[in-house]
């Protein structure tokens, strides 16, 4: 990424209207799930973690080169104690059970967000999962984990700010790709398609930036019910799309 043309987008396979190499999913409607079935919000977050299995084997399947799920976001804390207790064990939980299946399937694992805000057994658990899976090249499946886009700018601020301090960063030099390159998903492919479940049309804090020129879809499905066939229709939408950067 050099000079005056860096493009915080790349145009390359969007504008040619291939698929979606970078999906987004704002898993949400677990609680509401639970809830229509008279259970327990754990009961929800629980079959919300298979719909992440098989969605995320689908993705590896339709050939997505990368796929990103909104597991945990920085703004989450705020719920009950116990809400908080059954989302980490979890996903302490899945990873636990999933890592290996992953790797045998050519998926790499790999986190965006704070990843010190969380307990240290879950901070291993992801290391040894990053660690084990890091070769395999199939598809990589992002959990944003205590995930915030305010907090990732800011901590990509603060690294331009100690870059400018200690004379590394000219100011002038400050340009989307400066600031791309600091992101959590520096080195990602540029976001497709992000997609939210359970009726809600709002963004909550998730991939602000990488958004700029993303395809949204807000699809009524709640999360545990989303699945294979549920990714194949909204890449089907994203195939009726036309992309235009502002070029056009
Ligand atoms: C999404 O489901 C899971 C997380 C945010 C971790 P919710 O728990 O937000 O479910 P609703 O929105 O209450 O239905
Ligand atoms: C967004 O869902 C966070 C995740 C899916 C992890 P929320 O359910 O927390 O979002 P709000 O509170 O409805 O905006
Ligand atoms: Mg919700």
């Amino acid at each position: 990424m050099s000079g005056l043309s860096a493009s915080p987008v790349s145009t390359a396979d969007a504008a040619t209207g291939a698929g979606p190499r970078h999906v987004a999913i704002i898993m949400d409607g677990n609680g509401r799930w639970a809830k229509r079935r008279f259970l327990p919000r754990v009961a929800g977050h629980r079959a919300g973690a298979e719909a992440v299995r098989v969605t995320v084997k689908a993705a590896a399947d339709m050939g997505l080169k990368a796929l990103t799920l909104y597991a945990f976001s920085s703004e989450n804390w705020r719920r009950s104690t116990e809400e908080v207790s059954d989302l980490m064990g979890l996903l302490r939980h899945y990873l636990r059970k999933e890592i290996a299946g992953m790797d045998r399937n050519g998926i790499r694992l790999r986190t965006i967000g704070n990843i010190d805000g969380l307990d240290n057994e879950l901070i291993n658990l992801v290391r040894e999962g990053v660690e084990r899976t890091k070769n395999n090249r199939r598809l990589d499946f992002v959990l944003a984990l205590n995930y915030g886009a305010q907090d990732e700018m800011v901590r990509a601020i603060r690294d331009i700010a100690t870059d400018v301090q200690s004379g590394v960063l000219a100011p002038e030099d400050i340009d989307p790709a400066a600031i791309e390159a600091r992101l959590d998903t520096s080195d990602l492919p540029p976001l497709d398609l992000l997609i939210r479940t359970s009726g809600e049309r709002r963004l909550s804090n998730f991939l602000l930036w990488q958004a700029a020129y993303a395809e949204l879809l807000f699809v009524d499905t709640l999360w545990p019910d989303f699945d294979g066939e549920a990714l194949a229709a909204a890449i089907a939408d994203f195939g009726t799309r036309e992309r235009r950067f502002g070029g056009r």
